[in-house]
C-alpha cells in the first residue's frame, strides 16, 4: 500500500453537486460564470439541493422558509456574552455556535430525509445572523435581527450594519455568495461528509466542516491576503516583499490550487468587482496592488490567483472587518457543505480508507520499571 500525499487526485465520492473539468466549475451543470452574473444566491441553494433551478413558486417558498428561520434562540447570543471575545477568531465563535445551536434543535438527531431538510433550512438561515451577531456583540452593540423583506444577501449585510445596504453593496455579496456556494470535494465539504458517513448528525457534519474552512490553506486563505496587502502598504514595496517570500519558500495567500492548473474561475468574477468597488470607495490602491502581485506571482512562479484572492478587496471595500472574511466564506460555503451531506446521507457508506505505515516493525513490551 502506498499513500498518496494530500490525497491528490484520488476519487473518493461521487457526487451530482458540482463539478470541475478543465478549469470549468459547473453546479449542477451550470456554468458558474452563468450563475455568478445571473443567480440569486437563494436560486443557488435550491439548485444544490434540489439538483433543479427552482421556479418562482419554489424560490419564493424558499426563501420564505429561510426568513422564517433566521432568528437565533437567546441562548446562542447570551453564550457570546460568555467570553472575552477580542482574542476569539469569529471562525471559533460560529464552530461553537453551530455545535450549541445542535442542543436547540429537537430534530437534532431524528435522521428521516424531511428532518434533515428542516435542519438544513435552519442552519442556511441561521449561520449569517449568527456571524452578524457576533461580530457586533464583539463590539458591544446589540445583535440587529433579520429583516423579513430581504434576501440573504442583503439581510446578512444589513444585520451586521444595522443599515439596509445600497443595491451595489448587495449585487456584489449577492455575487460572492454564489461564488463560493459549492466547489466539488474541497477539504472542507470532505470533512463534512466523512463526518455524517457514520451517520452522525448534521450539527457534527457542519461544525466539523467550519474547522477545516478555517484553515489559512483553505477558507483562511481571504483573511491573510488582505493581511498581505496592509502589511505591504504601498506598491513600490510589493517587488521586495514577494521576492523575499519566494527566498524563503513562503506561501503567497490568494495563489495556487489543487485541481485548477491554468487559473481559478472564480477569481476573475472576484477581480472585476474589486476593480469597481475599490473605486468606488476611494481606495483603487488595493485593487492596483493587487494587480501588480497577480502579475508578479503568475509571471515569476507561474502559479493563478485562486477565489481567496481578490475576494479579500471585495470585502474590505463593502466595509467589512477583515477576520470576518473567513465566516463570510461559510455562511456561502454552508449551502454546499448540506447539499453534500444530504447526498451522502442518500448513499451512505462509512469513509474510512487505509494509511501506509512507516513505523517502526514488531517490538518486544518492556515493562515501565524495565525502561
Ligand atoms: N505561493 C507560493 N508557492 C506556492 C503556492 C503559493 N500560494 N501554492 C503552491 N505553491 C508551490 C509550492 O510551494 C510547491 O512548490 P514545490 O513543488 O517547489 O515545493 C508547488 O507550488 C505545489 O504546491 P503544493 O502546496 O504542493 O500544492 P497543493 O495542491 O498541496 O496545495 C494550496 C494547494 C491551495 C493549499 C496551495 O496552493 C496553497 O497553500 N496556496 C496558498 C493558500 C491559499 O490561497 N489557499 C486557498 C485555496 S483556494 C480556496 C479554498 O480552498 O479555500
Amino acid at each position: 500500500m502506498t499513500a498518496t500525499r494530500g490525497l491528490e487526485g484520488v476519487v473518493a465520492s461521487e457526487t451530482s453537486i458540482s463539478s470541475i473539468i478543465d478549469d470549468t466549475l459547473t453546479y449542477v451543470g451550470y456554468n458558474i460564470d452563468d450563475l455568478a452574473d445571473h443567480a440569486s444566491f437563494e436560486e443557488v441553494i435550491y439548485l444544490l439541493w434540489h439538483l433543479k433551478l427552482p421556479n418562482q413558486q419554489e424560490l419564493d417558498e424558499l426563501k420564505q422558509q429561510l426568513i422564517e428561520n433566521m432568528e437565533l434562540p437567546q441562548g446562542v447570543i447570551d453564550a457570546f456574552k460568555l467570553y472575552s471575545l477580542q482574542n476569539v477568531h469569529p471562525m471559533a465563535a460560529l464552530r461553537t455556535a453551530v455545535s450549541q445551536l445542535g442542543l436547540y434543535d429537537d430534530e437534532a438527531d431524528i435522521m428521516e430525509k424531511e428532518a434533515n431538510y428542516r435542519k438544513a433550512i435552519r442552519l442556511q438561515a441561521k449561520i449569517p445572523t449568527i456571524v452578524a451577531a457576533f461580530a457586533r456583540i464583539r463590539k458591544g452593540l446589540d445583535p440587529v435581527s433579520p429583516r423579513k423583506d430581504l434576501g440573504l444577501a442583503a439581510n446578512f449585510l444589513y444585520m451586521l450594519k444595522g443599515k439596509e445596504p445600497d443595491d451595489i453593496e448587495v449585487e456584489a455579496f449577492n455575487k460572492a455568495l454564489v461564488l463560493h456556494a459549492d466547489h466539488e470535494l474541497n477539504a472542507s465539504t470532505f470533512t463534512a461528509r466523512v463526518c455524517v458517513a457514520t451517520l452522525s448528525d448534521i450539527y457534527s457534519g457542519i461544525t466539523a466542516a467550519i474547522g477545516a474552512l478555517k484553515g489559512p490553506l483553505h477558507g483562511g486563505a481571504n483573511e491573510q491576503v488582505m493581511k498581505m496587502l496592509t502589511e505591504i502598504g504601498s506598491a513600490d514595496r510589493i517587488e521586495d516583499y514577494l521576492h523575499e517570500k519566494f527566498r524563503n519558500k513562503e506561501k503567497i495567500m490568494g495563489f495556487g490550487h489543487r485541481v485548477y492548473r491554468k487559473g481559478d474561475p472564480r477569481a476573475k468574477h472576484l477581480k472585476k468587482m474589486s476593480e469597481k468597488l475599490t473605486k468606488l470607495t476611494g481606495q483603487p490602491y488595493y485593487y492596483d496592488m493587487s494587480v501588480k502581485i497577480e502579475q508578479i506571482v503568475t509571471s515569476e512562479k507561474g502559479i493563478p490567483a485562486n477565489v481567496d484572492f481578490y475576494s479579500a478587496s471585495v470585502y474590505h471595500s463593502l466595509g467589512i472587518d477583515h477576520d470576518l472574511f473567513t465566516p463570510i466564506f461559510a455562511v456561502s460555503r454552508v449551502s454546499g457543505w448540506l447539499a453534500h451531506i444530504l447526498e451522502q446521507y442518500s448513499n451512505n457508506r462509512i469513509i474510512r480508507p487505509r494509511a501506509e505505515y512507516v513505523g517502526p516493525g514488531m517490538q518486544t513490551y518492556v515493562k515501565i520499571e524495565d525502561r
